[in-house]
């Protein structure tokens, strides 16, 4: 099969995109590209510069003066900001919520989506966000929108955090995630929202391997 212009999944956080699209990657042998990461690489650069992640003007200055790379090595993606690698820091939940402010600003947007454009029509990418399939790649007929209520969502965070031996609290993660998914599908320029031809997929009630099987019908049927 031939994915020109990338295959979206899109969702709220938690859902399980990442999981799946790195499995559907590997499985139809594209690269997969991890949207998130790249924002969340313009937070940790805002925050380490000390520029208000909410303040347009100098974001877009900070903008401007950084260069930001995604490279494929033998573990997977890494992201690099003016040739520093900032892979290790992604995943701190701090950075997780500056990647949700910052991706407010349309100046940060314009830049990545740009980049993950050409990244998707270059390579058929899978690539996994928030607004993939109705702003960056909106011309593919590969798309999906990844959910799961949630209560379920906070629930598989807990799980994560207790296998890493983390404390967690139940209503704390909850009401962060609802914060994240209010914020993501309220901002003003490409909200996380359901693409009209996009493939719903709850996986409230999906293992893993059947959400993957589900998205692999759907694409061999597309
Ligand atoms: O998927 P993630 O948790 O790594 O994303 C972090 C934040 O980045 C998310 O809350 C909103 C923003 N984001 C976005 O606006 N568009 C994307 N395609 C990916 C992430």
């Amino acid at each position: 099969m031939n994915f020109i212009n990338g295959i979206a999944l899109d969702g709220p956080a938690g859902a399980g995109k990442s999981t799946i699209a790195k499995i559907i990657a590997k499985r139809l042998g594209l690269p997969y590209l991890d949207t998130g990461a790249m924002y969340r690489a313009m937070a940790l650069c805002a925050l380490s510069e000390g520029v208000s992640l909410t303040d347009a003007e100098s974001v877009d200055e900070l903008l401007r003066r950084t260069d930001i790379q995604v490279a494929y090595l033998a573990d997977g993606q890494h992201v690099l900001v003016n040739g520093a690698d900032v892979t290790g820091r992604l995943r701190e939940e701090e950075i997780g919520k500056g990647a949700s402010l910052i991706s407010k600003l349309r100046c940060v947007r314009d830049k990545l989506a740009g980049m993950q454009r050409d990244i998707a029509h270059e390579t058929h990418a899978v690539l996994d966000g928030r607004e993939i399939g109705t702003f960056v790649i909106p011309e593919t007929p590969y798309k999906f929108y990844i959910t799961a209520t949630p209560e379920e969502r906070a629930m598989r965070r807990i799980r994560q955090l207790e296998e890493k031996g983390e404390k967690s609290d139940y209503e704390s993660i909850l009401g962060d995630i609802l914060a994240r998914d209010y914020q993501d599908s309220h901002r003003d320029y490409a909200p996380l929202k359901q693409a009209e031809d996009a493939v719903l997929i709850d996986t409230t009630h999906l293992s893993i391997e059947e959400a993957v099987e589900t998205v692999l019908k759907a694409l061999e049927e597309r």
